[in-house]
């Protein structure tokens, strides 16, 4: 039957997050709870996605714009529990094949795992099924009651169960699948009967069951795929169950890990096999890091290129294009436009943003480059610093190819220096430097002979001076 509706409910306050922000939109491995949920919805390719709004509500309607425009969204201003947060999102949608309604909390379920829920609960032909697992510390949970013979009788909340019934283990994902036209007749029939005072989606199913609708519960091999977030302890757990298992699938693609327990690879970025992580690594945003690439040990990569053959040592990378062969740390600072030529190597304390390196080329240390331009085969000595900012603007460098940039250089841009040109070590440039000239800025050194001897007579510099006169 084919798949009309999904609703995914995420108006909840969060209250046990204890936040200025709406629960959903925490994130674990580079996506909101809510961003994993959408993604896992997509995979499943439903007519029209609904998601339910309410706490921050601004918020959650220009997250869900960006990350999933063809949603549409419904306010629900009361928070009246999921059944009336489900009846606010049913208003006007078409009663025809299956509705999917989800939580907003649940970032471990799979696009899979979906499918084939929705598969069973299509090839038995239910009402309504359910999405269970048993889950080895169930408290919290609603509880899955069958009767003698297995069969899905109705669902209860931990607060409304009976001593008894809280020592079943099978739980309620949230998730469940319907025959949108029983929904749309059972819906209207719910009440808020229960020790909260709320609406509650689950009661749906003992008002179908009860109508004699076949209704099933369908269970989960994998009972870590539904566990919801409702605090910031399970937020964390969750982090790093998804850290493991992305790493797992990754390690099964190729890659190198050599500490998977310090090695934190967003669900948004992508590996080629041959690629090593060191310990303590961190690979966020939309990063590509192609084969041959050794990254790591302590870096953090966020929305950057790597390049095959690659290497990043203990460094910092945002937004930069990272070429082949080319060397990166340790103890290096990329921030946001940096763009590093094939085979070019930027070394130890050295800063760099909105800046291109020509192939080849080297800032081996102790530098800061800001808004400049490389061209190929050039070298920036050590401890040159792009001066680029005048305390109001800022304003850019050009390099040419086969530059020798001296020691501890001041580039005041604007300023250009020519292909093949030098500059002396030490130099402070204010001036255009042309092709195959050596600039230099600085003044003229005099030494002052006997100033020591003079001014700081039996010093133990006076008295080395004086030695060094008898030896000669
Ligand atoms: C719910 C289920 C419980 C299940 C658990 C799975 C009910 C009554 N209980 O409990 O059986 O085991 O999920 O994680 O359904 N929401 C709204 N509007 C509301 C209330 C909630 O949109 O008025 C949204 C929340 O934002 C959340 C989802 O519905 O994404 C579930 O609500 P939550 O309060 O987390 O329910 P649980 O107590 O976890
Ligand atoms: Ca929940």
């Amino acid at each position: 039957m084919a798949l009309e509706t999904v609703i995914v409910l995420a108006a909840g306050e969060g209250t046990r997050m204890k936040s200025g922000q709406a629960k959903v939109l925490h994130s674990v491995a580079g996506r909101s709870l809510l961003g994993h949920v959408l993604a896992a919805v997509d995979h499943i390719n439903p007519s029209t996605i609904c998601v339910v709004v309410g706490a921050n509500r601004i918020g959650v309607e220009a997250h869900v714009a960006e990350i999933s425009p063809s949603a549409t969204t419904v306010f629900q201003e009361k928070r009246n529990g999921t059944g009336h947060a489900t009846q606010l999102a049913l208003a006007g949608k078409s009663t025809r094949g299956t509705t999917l309604v989800l939580p907003g909390d649940t970032p471990m379920l799979t696009g899979q795992s979906l499918a084939a829920f929705l598969d069973a609960h299509n090839g038995g032909k239910f009402s309504a099924s359910v999405l269970t697992a048993q889950h080895p510390d169930p408290t919290g949970y609603g509880r899955i009651i069958r009767d003698a013979n297995d069969e899905l009788l109705r669902i209860v909340e931990e607060r409304d169960a009976t001593d008894d019934e809280r020592f079943i283990v099978e739980i309620n994902s949230g998730v469940y699948a319907f025959d949108s036209a029983k929904l749309a007749g059972a819906i209207e029939q719910i009440t808020n009967s229960n020790s909260q005072g709320e609406l509650y989606l689950t009661d749906v199913i003992e008002i179908l069951k009860n109508a004699g609708e076949s209704v099933a519960a369908i269970m989960l091999e994998d009972f870590t795929e539904i566990l919801g977030v409702n605090d910031r302890v399970q937020l964390a757990e969750t982090a790093a169950l998804l850290r493991d298992r992305i790493n797992d699938q990754w390690m099964r693609e190729g890659v190198t890990i050599i500490d998977p327990t310090t090695t934190w690879i967003d669900a948004t970025a992508t590996l080629s096999s041959d690629v090593t992580i060191h310990p303590g690594s961190a690979i966020l945003g939309t990063t590509s890091v192609a084969t041959g690439a050794v990254i790591g040990p302590r870096t953090t990569l966020t929305n950057c290129v790597v390049k095959e053959g690659a290497a990043v040592l203990e460094s910092i990378a945002l937004d930069t294009l990272i070429g082949e062969a080319v060397t990166v740390g340790p103890f290096t600072y990329l921030r946001r436009g940096t763009v590093l030529g094939d085979s070019a190597k930027v070394g130890a304390f050295v800063e760099m943003k909105n800046s291109t390196v020509g192939t080849g080329s080297k800032i081996p240390h102790l530098s800061y480059v800001g808004d400049a331009t490389i061209g190929d085969g050039s070298n920036i000595g050590a401890a040159t610093i792009f001066v680029n900012y005048d305390g109001v603007d800022k304003h850019h460098t050009t390099v040419g190819d086969h530059v020798r940039i001296g020691s501890d250089t001041m580039l005041v841009a604007p300023v250009s220096i020519g292909d093949g040109a030098y500059t002396a070590a030490g130099s402070v440039i204010t001036e255009d430097v042309p092709a195959g000239a050596i600039g230099v800025g600085r003044a003229k050194q005099r030494n002052v002979i006997g100033w020591v001897l003079r001014k700081r007579a039996g010093s133990k510099s006076a008295q080395a001076a004086e030695a060094s006169k008898k030896k000669g």
